[in-house]
């Protein structure tokens, strides 16, 4: 009797496993075009960054912060482009609240610049024309009838900071709470979406793992881990601020932005292929989601992983550990989901050569070989590849992973190298992402209440300066004005908001 038991049991465990691999490989869903529409209370927006817009770098105030320094010193970003100028939204706000109204978006994301606000955070003095500037946009943006969803900080950190230990000194998180104190008691009135840090992955990993973002520090084997670490304490500590000090007054929601592509497994028959899909997003998206949404802790799968691939001396992971209290702290702290989608990555074990090319550490750890399709289609960025249905594929992760969490998507958009005016490519891949989160809500059940396109206009990217392009207008970076020209796709993008969707053309009219 006891082994019919283990019997059934065994099969029970082995199709769960298939069944899980039939929702984990999300390319059974069809990239058929779907009608619908979504509720009025649904927010469709569009998304900047303090540095890759305002320009200024060096006025009223402002303090140099760690993307200034990282341009001036040249030999890191194409052309050694700089964001001294960028779109000149420091002086040309207004012309931004022109085109957001043109679009008819219900909300506009943006972030503040910490050195603007408070330039020495170790004296925490508040730098009034800093505040001045941001309470002028703000109060602008809600007189245009559009809702504020205000980034704390887009990477722009200030200099003097990273050169008092960085991430890695813990005073860091008194100084950014400070500095989260200063934005909700001056813009607190007016802002209800808030998001502490974007993408803490990019910062943590491309900044000091790999290098290639500012400050362009190569440490892949410790510095993510230990930065990521007092990262997401600082993001604890504005919750709770928020929480305790704010949220009765102003009634706001706070929350953090994860980046992160949907993992498929190469092969979704293959068992190892489904685990390594899961194990990869751990390493992603769960080494901040599952601390925040799920229990205080990282992925047991993460601790496990970093732990056997430590090699240190006594024996101790490179992935620091939370105290019992800290677990508690952190555990809870957010009111959705902030969610930036770009592309999918496909899944399968490591093998000994691919181990051999990924630098030491994070990428290591993990134990996941990612790879692309290549017959998807391919846009400017080198990262970003084509694969509507992993939209549709993350959202279902979120939704079961994370307890279906009312999700705001804060960026998702394309690229091209010219900023053509005529650009078809952008309006395919917008309505086919688009599409696909439709479909998530109305058919999965998906608990979507947002989507934002980056970026209402090109803009400084990164390390690639201004040779990519994601904008919805067109911004010639040779002229002074910089005036902002409409693309195709805004004008598409304007239909999709007044629709709320794609509506059944047999139901219309
Ligand atoms: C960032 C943006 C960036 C965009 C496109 C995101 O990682 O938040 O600042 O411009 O992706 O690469």
């Amino acid at each position: 009797m006891l082994q019919l038991k283990m019997l059934v049991l065994f099969f029970m465990v082995v199709s769960s496993v298939f069944r899980c691999s039939a929702t984990a490989d999300q390319r059974d869903f069809t990239d058929a075009f779907y009608y619908g529409v979504l509720p009025d209370s649904f927010t469709w927006g569009v998304s900047t960054a303090a540095y890759q817009i305002e320009g200024a770098w060096n006025e009223d105030g402002k303090s140099e912060h760690i993307w200034d320094r990282f341009c001036h010193e040249g030999g890191h970003v194409d052309r050694n482009h700089t964001g001294d100028v960028a779109c000149d939204s420091y002086h040309k706000w207004r012309d931004d609240i022109t085109i957001l109204k043109e679009l008819g978006v219900k909300h506009y994301r943006f972030s503040l610049s910490w050195s603007r606000i408070v330039p020495d955070p170790t004296t925490g003095v508040v730098n009034q024309a800093g505040v001045d500037f941001y309470l002028n946009l703000i109060t602008a943006v809600k007189q245009a009838g559009i809702e504020p969803l205000v980034t704390l900080f887009h990477w722009d950190l200030p200099q003097i900071l990273e050169d008092n230990g960085s991430w890695g000194n813990e005073t860091i998180i008194q100084q950014y709470k400070h500095y989260a104190d200063v934005a909700f008691s001056h813009f607190g009135h007016l802002v209800k979406y808030w998001l502490t840090f974007n993408e803490p992955w990019v910062v943590t990993w491309q900044g000091y793992g790999i290098g290639d973002y500012a400050p362009g520090i190569k440490q892949p084997a410790t510095l993510p881990y230990l930065y990521a670490h007092n990262i997401i304490k600082c993001h604890a500590q504005a919750w709770h601020l928020y929480d305790t000090t704010y949220r009765a007054r102003f009634n706001g929601m706070v929350s953090i932005t994860l980046n992160t592509d949907f993992f498929a497994p190469k092969n979704s028959s293959k068992p190892e292929d489904v685990e390594a899909a899961e194990r990869a997003a751990q390493f992603s998206v769960g080494w901040f989601a599952h601390p925040i949404y799920v229990d205080g802790d990282y992925p047991q799968v993460m601790k496990d992983y970093v732990q056997r691939n430590s090699n240190t001396i006594d024996g101790s992971s490179r992935l620091p550990k939370f105290t019992v209290s800290e677990k508690l702290f952190i555990k809870g702290t957010f009111d959705y989901f902030g969610l930036n989608h770009y592309s999918t990555s496909l899944c399968e074990p490591a093998d000994a050569a691919y181990q051999a090319s990924v630098p030491k550490g994070y990428l290591g750890d993990m134990e996941v070989k990612l790879t692309r399709d290549p017959k998807w289609r391919k846009a400017a960025s080198s990262y970003l590849y084509y694969v509507p249905w992993g939209m549709r594929g993350i959202l279902n992760f979120i939704r079961t992973h994370y307890n279906n969490t009312p999700v705001i998507v804060t960026e998702n958009g394309v690229t091209d190298h010219n900023g053509t005016l005529h650009d078809s490519f952008r309006i395919d891949y917008l309505r086919s992402y688009m599409n696909e989160l439709i479909k998530a809500v109305l058919i999965d059940k998906c608990n979507v209440i947002g989507y934002t396109v980056w970026s209402i206009m090109d803009n400084f990217e990164w390390a690639r300066g201004y040779t990519e392009k994601f904008g919805l207008y067109y911004v010639d970076f040779d002229n002074p004005q910089r005036p902002r020209v409409a693309k195709q796709s805004a004008m598409f993008y304007k239909g999709v908001i007044a629709d709320r969707g794609f509506p059944d053309p047999g139901i219309i009219g």
